[in-house]
């Protein structure tokens, strides 16, 4: 398999990295894939062995292990962390050894997040501001401090110093339970962050948490529209690259469908009464002491709560063409509540 394009993923067994897995594996030319995961569980690992790709032991952490695995890779996918700045920097050195060696342009695909847009509007109001993905000066104007920025800042600068191409996939709220494979054999984690995290800070405090009033707006994908956008984003890059844009060029929005945060609360509200959990669905504002306890800090909190409104404009002009609306990520919270639930039984 010397003509195998080599293929590195972090956080496979993730809702997201495992749906770019589970996609990669079912591509129709797979077989000229050479899959390597990195996975921190012995268990995982050995189950995720018997999907015939090779499978890496480790965590992050050991930047050495991972600059070496990055450095063995045409292509990685980066789906473990937004915030890692040291793994990160262990990735692209792995990939300017690559570069150097083979001459070969890599390629980084990255997950960021839409918390990288949020403003300082703690709930209060809906902004007009729209970050639009093919308006790169307009991202490029992000404080370096927002979250996420400090490790797209790295991805993108390793892009225009030469070592690789960079592509940089930022959803909103992702949604839905995951169904693969990999679910079943209990090697990836079905569920998304936001929703649950919201119905377990719910069932706690005995009302669904809001930031603020409710009024500002996020954007969200459902995760098998998103994980459509990396397929999609990967031929086409392999196709022509020359067509894609990278580096500046290389944010990609994945947006289908937005939502007010208190519309969102309000729904968990209401799955949460129809599920005899809570007696009242209307949600109610945070303290600052419980954004500490929910959230991790006041700042944090509020920008959970914050303003992040986008558009995937270039997503779309690779031909994404996601359907889903505001309403089924709506019609999504009664489900994800009732496994939240059972989880929290257990
Ligand atoms: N879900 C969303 O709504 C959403 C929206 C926007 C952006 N994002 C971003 O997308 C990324 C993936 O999110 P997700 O929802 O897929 O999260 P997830 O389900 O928690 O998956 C994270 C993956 O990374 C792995 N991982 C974490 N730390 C690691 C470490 N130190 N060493 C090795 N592997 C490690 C996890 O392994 P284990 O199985 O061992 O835990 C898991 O495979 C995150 O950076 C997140 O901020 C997510």
């Amino acid at each position: 398999m010397s003509n195998s394009i080599p293929i590195f993923i972090l956080g496979a067994t993730g809702y997201i990295g495992g749906c770019i897995l589970s996609r990669l594996l079912a591509h129709p030319e797979h077989e000229t894939f050479a899959i390597t995961a990195f996975v921190r569980s012995a268990e995982k690992s050995e189950k995720l062995k018997s999907f015939g790709i090779n499978v890496v032991q480790g965590s992050t952490d050991d930047r050495e292990k991972v600059e070496v695995l990055a450095s063995q890779a045409h292509v990685v996918f980066s789906t473990a962390s937004s915030n890692d700045v040291p793994a990160i920097q262990a990735v692209i050195a792995g990939l300017k050894k690559r570069h150097e060696s083979t001459g070969i342009m890599p390629i980084l695909v990255h997950t960021s997040g839409a918390q990288v847009i949020n403003d300082q509007a703690k709930g209060m109001y809906r902004s007009d501001t729209i970050y639009d993905d093919m308006n790169p000066d307009q991202i490029e104007a992000l404080p370096p401090n927002q979250p996420h920025r400090p490790v797209d800042i790295k991805v993108k600068e390793a892009d225009i110093e030469g070592h690789l191409k960079s592509y940089i996939v930022i959803p909103g709220t992702v949604y839905g339970i995951v169904s693969s494979a990999l679910v079943d054999a209990g090697i990836q984690n079905p569920y998304s962050k936001q929703i649950p995290m919201t119905i377990k800070a719910s069932v706690v405090r005995g009302q669904v948490p809001m930031v603020g009033k409710g009024l500002c707006v996020w954007t969200s994908v459902d995760i098998d529209e998103l994980a459509d956008f990396y397929i999609i984003l990967f031929n086409s890059i392999r196709k022509d690259n020359n067509r894609v844009g990278h580096g500046r060029e290389g944010y990609f929005f994945t947006d289908s469908g937005e939502y007010s945060l208190y519309e969102f609360s309000r729904t968990i509200g209401d799955a949460l009464v129809r599920l005899g959990v809570l007696k009242d669905p209307e949600p109610t504002a945070m303290s600052d002491e419980e954004l500490i306890k929910y959230v991790g800090s006041v700042e944090r909190g509020n920008k959970v709560g914050a303003n992040a409104r986008c558009r995937g404009n270039r997503s779309r002009a690779l031909g994404w063409t996601p359907v889903k609306t505001t309403d089924d990520m709506l019609k999504s919270i009664f489900p994800q509540a009732q496994a939240t639930l059972q989880t929290l039984s257990k």
